[in-house]
Formats: structure tokens, C-alpha cells, sequence
């Protein structure tokens, strides 16, 4: 076999509709392609390859003969709909927070650990958004200077809770221009010219289940059980790209220039740190680029043996769908021994 049938879920959405455009800007091997989203979308078509491609909807038949499906909606359909594929035989790469905390499904950052796909994977998660960026701009300094400690905040972009989100920005921008008023309806309150600390429901603890995803996932993606991870996430009215300030304790004393030179030489990190000519990582720049942006790198003056930065990536992108590609890519060429 040299080209698969593949299946995405949730096609027309914010996270479905980059999954759709980089199964063709990086020629992944497929043969038929079926996409999947509401009742609302029915009838429509998607175009892939130059071919329109009919979307339908979700039923307890629609993946049989496929062999790999994205999903790219909701946790609770994906609990609903997943096992039915995988009892078809399809493998499945989710990028819905079902089943990120499994102990039996591997929760993958390819840049850390892609050795947890392998043949017998027939689930793979993909993590939260925030969660990838953030380990992905961690690892170098967890291999380098062993990490003890971290402690983030985020500023995250509307396009993270959905493309009706996003939406609901650019109508609040329009609203304001014209002088109406300002309405919410997927945020708690208006987003333009706000900023609002709560992301997904609130835990027991006072955390948000959003910033206890960064917890828990990144303890079990680097397989740190021990880690010490304090998160706050923020809402910020940006379109696309989220952004994170991370302080981290380190074993090790930290040596700025040995960092810099292995953040250089890391594959998708993109150091952007020169304050003489103000160059920092932005989302406005970091938007449909696949890389993690870096800058900002100083020793913390709180910990003695600590450093602080700032992270810049498109959650849409290295977040979520190509994140997802990527895993792909491994498990193809493990599983079905294609190379592309
Ligand atoms: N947005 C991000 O930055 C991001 C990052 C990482 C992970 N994620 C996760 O990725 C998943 C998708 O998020 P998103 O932001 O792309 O959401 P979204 O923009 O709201 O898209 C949701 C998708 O699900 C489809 N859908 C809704 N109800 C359905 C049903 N009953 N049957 C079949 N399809 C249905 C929608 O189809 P219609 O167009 O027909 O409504 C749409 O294609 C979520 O689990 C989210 O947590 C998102």
C-alpha cells in the first residue's frame, strides 16, 4: 500500500480547514478522502487536490475502509465516535482533549517525544495548545540544564476556542466602528479591548481546566510526574497565535549563550532575540508559520538558578493541525512504511 484512505471530522472548522489544507501542501499520501462535519454543513463541498469533495455526516458506519481520521471536533463526540473507527480498524490522531490523559494513548509533541509512535498505535492525542508550544520551548532547556519548576502565563488568541469565536472578534471590531454594541456569545464578556483570565470551566483548585491541561499534559509528555507547573491562561483579543511568558527553575545554572546556540540548532524553534533592533517573537508574525518562536531570553532575577522567555506560535497551526500532520508523517512511514 502506497496511499491511504483518510478521513477528517469536524473539516469545516478553525483547526478542520488547516488539517484539509496541509494534507495537500505536503502531498500526504491519499488516495480517497472523506470529510465529516454537522448537519449544518450537508450537502456542502470542500475542495482538495482542485476536487470538490462532499462533506457528510457523522454515523455508526461512515469511517468503514478508512485508514487514518483527524478529528477536529469536540471532546464529546470524539468519546461518542472514535471507538466506532477504531473497532473499524482506522486509526485515529485526535486532536479533541478526550482522551489526552489515557495512560494507554500516547500524547505526542513529535519534537519530544515521537518515539511513542509506533506500530501499535491506534489512538494517538494530539495535546492542548498552549500544552505544545510551551514543551516544545522547554525541551531544549530541560535537556540542557535539567527544568525543576515552571511557571507560565498565556495570552491566548480568539481562534483557540473555534472559528465562531474568531467570528464573534471581527463582528465585535465592526460593531465598535459603527458605534453599536458590543455582544458575547462564545466569551463570557467582550473580548475587543479586554483581556479575560478564564479559559474553559473552573476547577476546585481555583485553576481553569485549560491551565490544568498545561499541568497535567506536559507532566505526561515528558514524563515528569514530578514537575512543579502553576499556569494562568488569558483570553486576548488577537485573531490567531497565542503567546507565552514561561519563567523555568533549573537544575543547572543556566549559560545564556550555550542556550541560544542550542535553541538555534533545535528543528522547529525559531529564535527571535535581539532587543537592540526590537525584535521579539509577535503573533501578528507567527501566524501561519508551523515554527515555535523564541525570544526574550534572560536569566530570571527570582530563581537563583532560573531563566525567563517568551514563546510565540499559531495554535491552529503547530497547536493543533500540524501538530497532527506531524504525527501522521512518523506514524505512516512506521506503520504503513510510506515516506514523503
Ligand atoms: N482552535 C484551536 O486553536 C484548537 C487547538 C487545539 C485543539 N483544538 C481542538 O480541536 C477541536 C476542534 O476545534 P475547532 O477550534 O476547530 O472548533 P470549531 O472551529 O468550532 O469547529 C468544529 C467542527 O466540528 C464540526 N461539528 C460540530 N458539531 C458536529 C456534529 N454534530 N457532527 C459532526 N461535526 C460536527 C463543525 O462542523 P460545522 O461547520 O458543520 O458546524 C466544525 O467542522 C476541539 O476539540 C478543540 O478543543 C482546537
Amino acid at each position: 500500500m502506497n496511499r491511504l484512505r483518510v478521513g477528517i471530522v469536524g473539516s469545516t472548522g478553525a483547526v478542520g480547514l488547516e488539517m484539509l489544507r496541509l494534507l495537500e501542501e505536503t502531498n500526504f499520501p491519499v488516495s480517497e478522502l472523506s470529510l465529516f462535519a454537522s448537519e449544518r454543513s450537508v450537502g456542502l463541498t470542500q475542495l482538495f487536490r482542485g476536487q470538490p469533495v462532499s462533506i457528510r455526516p457523522l454515523s455508526d458506519t461512515c469511517f468503514r475502509g478508512l485508514d487514518l481520521l483527524f478529528n477536529a471536533t469536540s471532546g464529546e463526540l470524539a468519546r461518542k465516535y472514535l471507538p466506532i473507527a477504531l473497532e473499524e480498524g482506522t486509526r485515529v490522531i485526535d486532536n479533541s482533549s478526550a482522551f489526552r490523559m489515557n495512560p494507554e494513548v500516547p500524547l505526542v509533541v513529535p519534537e519530544v517525544n515521537a518515539h511513542r509512535i509506533d506500530s501499535s498505535s491506534t489512538l494517538i492525542a494530539n495535546p492542548n495548545c498552549s500544552t505544545i508550544q510551551m514543551c516544545v520551548a522547554v525541551a531544549p532547556f530541560e535537556r540542557a540544564f535539567g527544568v525543576k519548576r515552571i511557571i507560565v502565563s498565556t495570552y491566548q488568541a480568539a481562534s483557540g476556542a473555534g472559528k465562531e469565536a474568531m467570528e464573534e472578534l471581527v463582528e465585535q471590531t465592526k460593531a465598535f466602528v459603527n458605534g453599536g454594541a458590543l455582544e458575547a456569545r462564545k466569551f463570557p464578556y467582550p473580548l475587543l479591548f479586554n483581556l479575560i483570565p478564564h479559559i474553559d470551566r473552573f476547577e476546585e483548585n481555583g485553576y481553569t481546566r485549560e491551565e490544568m491541561k498545561m499541568v497535567n499534559e506536559t507532566r505526561k509528555i515528558f514524563e515528569k510526574p514530578e514537575w512543579r507547573i502553576s499556569a494562568t491562561a488569558v483570553r486576548v483579543p488577537v485573531i490567531r497565535a497565542h503567546s507565552e511568558s514561561i519563567t523555568l527553575e533549573l537544575e543547572r545554572d543556566f549559560d545564556p549563550e550555550t542556550i541560544r546556540a542550542v535553541l538555534n540548532d533545535t528543528p522547529g524553534i525559531v529564535v527571535q532575540d535581539d532587543p537592540e533592533t526590537n525584535l521579539y517573537p509577535m503573533p501578528a508574525q507567527a501566524a501561519l508559520r508551523k515554527e515555535v518562536f523564541i525570544g526574550r531570553i534572560r536569566k530570571d532575577l527570582a530563581f537563583e538558578k532560573g531563566v525567563s522567555f517568551w514563546v510565540v506560535a499559531d495554535q491552529l497551526l503547530k497547536g493543533a493541525a500540524w501538530n497532527a500532520i506531524q504525527i501522521a508523517q512518523t506514524l505512516v512511514e512506521r506503520v504503513w512504511n510510506i515516506r514523503f
